[in-house]
């Protein structure tokens, strides 16, 4: 699986050691984040790894920012994204198992790197379990098709 990852200046340090992790366990990552501590706006790194998940570049997408809100709010503007901000490995799991998020999102100032590491590793080995829970994302796009030009 080929993972994506994007960060602001809040969380360079954090994108490194989640990067890194993944690494570990085997994944190919792309780094679609910024590298320094130079301030930068969480919208535009958010709408990268976004559009690499949404065009089929990579499987799925990591994006943290201080909090994760901000550039969880930059992915769901992309058409096909369901980013999903989890600041513990329970949300993530059912993030997968229930939403079919194919976003992860967290906050480099909220959480620390060892539920960082958690959060990924239950976001990329979880699936989505179908079922009804495919009719309610269905009805997420149905809503997304309508809104979204
Ligand atoms: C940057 O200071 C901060 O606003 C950003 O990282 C993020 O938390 C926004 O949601």
């Amino acid at each position: 699986m080929k993972i994506g990852i994007a960060n602001d200046h809040s969380a360079v340090a954090m994108k490194n050691e989640v990067k890194e992790y993944l690494e570990s366990l085997g994944y190919e990552v792309v780094n679609f984040g910024t590298d320094t501590d130079d301030s930068v706006d969480y919208p535009v790194y958010g709408e990268k790894v976004a559009e690499a998940v949404a065009n089929g570049e990579v499987d799925r997408g990591v994006a943290i920012c201080g909090t994760g809100v901000g550039i969880g709010l930059a992915c769901n503007k992309v058409k096909g994204i369901r980013a999903c901000t989890c600041s513990e490995p329970y949300s993530a799991e059912y993030s997968r198992r229930h939403n079919n998020a194919n976003v992860v999102t967290f906050g480099a100032r909220v959480i620390g790197p060892e539920t960082a590491k958690q959060i990924v590793k239950v976001f990329m080995e979880t699936p989505f379990e179908g079922g009804r829970h495919e009719r309610r994302v269905n009805q997420l796009i149905e809503i997304e098709n309508k809104y979204f030009k």
